[in-house]
């Protein structure tokens, strides 16, 4: 099929307009967080290239933009592409904003092709994957897998706007964000195209892959609590200075995940310090910790174990702690059959054999899975780098994951004439 337009490419250009302001909350290196003016100018755009590639647009009740192309009777269940259009600060163009845009580029071809399937296909766009205005990530997804915490609602972001002040500032209501739930039998299925974040696909001299399972994935906060004082005048002996305290805790992460196996990883993302001067000592220091791996048996006994260690720290230099689990995400295998779909609409579309690889990082698939099948089509990324804003991703392998979805769909049920 010949769509008219650049397929993949058109969609990376795409993800290179809404790198910068209005889309942005920041001139340079993307920062596009939920709720906020950016996120909102994001979902303007994409509902407008939703509307030219034949879909009805909707934004449900948890700030997801929904487009639905019909099938060809109406009313029929829908399989539901997409990722999410929330960035981290400071971040690359393409991470989940790629998902959706090659998606629409997708139904955009069908539709020029005036060609509907025997099921419906919707695109998704969520708001709020990286959790990087509130500290708790995937809500959006969530709510519509049903599974939304309203305790969310109460986190605050860095200005002290708490999630529901930020729904309502949106126009949206923060206690019907739970309408946004879909039905099990509304979705066939979910098939989230992303990129892949680590450099497995560059190393096989791959476009694209099909990932077998989502890491699990555990976010704590830790509060070091010690007494601040005279830089100048407290002798080291004397000092309870809970930063050395966080600082030999970081040590303990980075040493123990280093010696991990089965993916364990563990960042220190963020750390404040109070009250943060060069002649005081600190007061207390808070610090956040993400651990993940490829099962939760190796997720939960590497925090285990290294909340044990940092009690140890604790006590011998007699220090306060304070552990709060902020998020918990069990690891995510990929829907069997759906994959094994994708993978032959791989295989078909590069005329040679389909890596499967499992991901690292976090993604609204996982949370999808509890709703119905759920499977990811990875896309190469140069160096593997991103969270980035050198994130870096070719046309041309962008246009090999749209074919591949475009496979994927032609073999699920084939095209049927208008
Ligand atoms: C999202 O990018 C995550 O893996 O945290
Ligand atoms: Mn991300
Ligand atoms: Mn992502």
């Amino acid at each position: 099929m010949t769509p008219g337009f650049d397929m993949g490419a058109r969609a990376v250009l795409r993800c290179d307009l809404m790198r910068r302001p209005p889309f942005s909350e920041t001139a340079d290196g993307l920062c596009r967080r939920f709720l906020t003016p950016a996120h909102k100018a994001a979902l303007d755009q994409l509902s407008v290239w939703m509307g030219e590639a034949g879909m009805s647009v909707r934004i449900d009740a948890a700030g997801n933009l929904v487009g639905r192309y019909e099938a060809t009777t109406p009313e029929r269940p829908a399989l539901m592409f997409g990722s999410h259009i929330d960035s981290v600060r400071n971040g690359g163009a393409y991470d989940g904003a790629l998902g959706v845009t090659l998606a629409i580029d997708c139904v955009e071809a069908l539709h020029r092709a005036r060609r509907r399937l025997d099921v419906a296909i919707e695109i998704v766009a969520f708001g709020d994957e990286e959790g990087s205005r509130f500290a708790a990530s995937m809500g959006c997804s969530r709510a519509m897998a049903g599974s939304f915490d309203p305790a969310m609602l109460a986190l605050t972001d860095i200005d002290g706007v708490t999630m529901a002040e930020a729904f309502s500032n949106f126009g949206l209501a923060p206690d019907k964000v739970g309408e946004a739930a879909r039905a099990c039998a509304d979705l066939i299925g979910f098939i989230e195209p992303h990129i892949e974040q680590g450099p497995a696909l560059e190393e096989a001299g791959l476009a694209v892959g099909v990932v077998t399972a989502i890491a699990a994935q555990r976010r704590i906060r830790v509060r070091w609590a010690g007494r601040a004082g005279h830089a100048g005048t407290t002798p080291m002996r004397l000092r309870r200075d809970p930063l050395a305290a966080a600082a030999e805790a970081m040590s303990a992460v980075e040493a123990h995940c280093r010696a991990g196996s089965h993916g364990l990883v563990g960042t220190v993302g963020q750390i404040s310090v109070q009250p943060g001067a060069f002649n005081v000592i600190p007061g207390a220091a808070t610090f956040s910790l993400d651990v993940r791996a490829e099962t939760d048996a190796v997720c939960d006994a590497a925090v285990t174990a290294l909340l044990d260690r940092f009690g140890e720290i604790a006590e011998a230099r007699d220090i306060g702690l304070e552990i709060e689990r902020v998020q918990s995400l069990a690891a995510s295998p990929s829907d069997a059959a759906l994959s094994a779909a994708l993978r032959r609409a791989v295989e078909a579309t590069v005329a040679g054999p389909c890596l499967s690889l499992p991901s690292g990082a976090g993604h609204d698939a996982m949370v999808m899975a509890g709703l119905c099948p759920a499977a990811m089509l990875f896309i190469r990324c140069r160096d593997g780098l991103s969270h980035h804003p050198d994130e870096h991703v070719t046309h041309e392998d962008a246009a090999v994951a749209a074919r591949v979805l475009l496979a994927f769909l032609d073999a699920y049920e084939g095209p049927v004439a208008p």
